[in-house]
């Protein structure tokens, strides 16, 4: 028998209508953007949500608009979930397996950024961003790893891609994507045997989300373009496709991996370290003694 394709399987898009039928995912983070249409993605497609965040009107407000998406899904919001809260995230599960029965994918997405160089950190300032993307993300695999063994399910991590280099300004959060990669890989290793997978995603410059519109200098957002090697900003149907790819039964066999969506620009230097103005910036005002930019 030559190992040939099974041709039906290709009958099967990983973009078909119905082809998440029955699929819960519980997302931390939810409101964002990105999250966001990770989410929407994965409802237009048969999935059933829940949406957890810290702001209760804005989280209601997505679930409620993304219910809009597919007539007869179920998309709930639950506000006033912190990822440094286990108990919150443990309520969050227990209402979710109660409204939805179950979850089968974890989206863990909640996080915080702020632009800083390390004069300007203090202890807390940068624990309190470790705390949301590590320590959140661990909360958050414990929290629903009962529901990810009973169901074989998939933890997808929203990573980055700023501690790939010696990014200036992201001390704290290059940090805590690092540990974020390393956690992923290591849930892999050891939860692969009970059929559960672990990936994660890194977006690059998305139009449209906060990393973007409130993070980077207005400057920096308008050359942006000029520094991604596909000469262009992701958009959210970029990171909503390769989350579907993740998600789908055609990733079946990917665990233990980080999928880039960057169009390159890791690659030739985020734009704070190729800017004329920001780098050499952060090195005076560091020789100044100056703690603040
Ligand atoms: C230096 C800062 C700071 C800044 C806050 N801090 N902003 N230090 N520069 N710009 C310090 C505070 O002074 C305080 O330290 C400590 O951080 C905690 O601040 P709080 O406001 O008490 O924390 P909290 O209310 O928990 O808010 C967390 C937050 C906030 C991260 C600061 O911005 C937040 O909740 N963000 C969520 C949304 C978000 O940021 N999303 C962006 C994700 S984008 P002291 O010592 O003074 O008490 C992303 C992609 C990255 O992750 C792309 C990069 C280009």
């Amino acid at each position: 028998m030559p190992n040939t394709l099974d041709s039906s399987y290709y009958e099967t898009s990983i973009y078909k209508k119905g082809i998440f039928d029955g699929k819960v995912v519980f997302v931390t983070g939810g409101a964002g953007t990105i999250c966001r249409v990770q989410v929407e993605a994965l409802v237009l497609l048969g999935a059933n949500a829940a949406i957890l965040g810290r702001r209760t009107e804005a989280t209601e407000k997505a679930a409620a608009e993304i219910q809009q998406l597919r007539p007869g899904a179920k998309v709930i919001g639950i506000g006033g979930v912190d990822v440094r809260d286990v108990k919150s995230l443990a309520s969050a599960v227990d209402t979710t397996v109660k409204q939805l029965g179950k979850i089968d994918f974890v989206i863990a997405g909640a996080a915080g950024n702020f632009l800083s160089h390390v004069g300007g950190l203090s202890a807390r300032a940068f624990k309190t961003v470790i705390d949301i993307d590590l320590l959140g993300s661990y909360n958050t695999a414990k929290a629903t790893f009962d529901q990810l063994r009973a169901n074989k399910g998939h933890i997808l991590f929203v990573s980055a891609t700023l501690h790939y280099i010696g990014l200036p300004m992201q001390a704290h959060a290059s940090a805590a994507k690092a540990g974020v990669d390393s956690l992923m890989r290591t849930l892999a290793v050891e939860l692969g045997p009970l059929g559960i997978q672990s990936n994660a995603i890194a977006p690059g410059p998305i139009a449209g989300t906060e990393g973007i519109d409130r993070l980077l200098p207005e400057h920096l957002a308008k050359r942006a373009v000029e520094l991604v090697p596909l000469q262009r900003l992701g958009t959210t149907t970029d990171i909503a496709n390769a989350t579907v790819f993740l998600l789908s039964p055609a990733a079946s066999y990917v665990t233990g991996t980080v999928t880039v969506v960057d169009g390159a620009s890791w690659q030739l230097g985020e734009p704070s370290t190729s800017d004329p103005e920001l780098y050499p910036g952060v090195i005076s005002k560091l020789n100044e003694g100056d703690n603040k930019l």
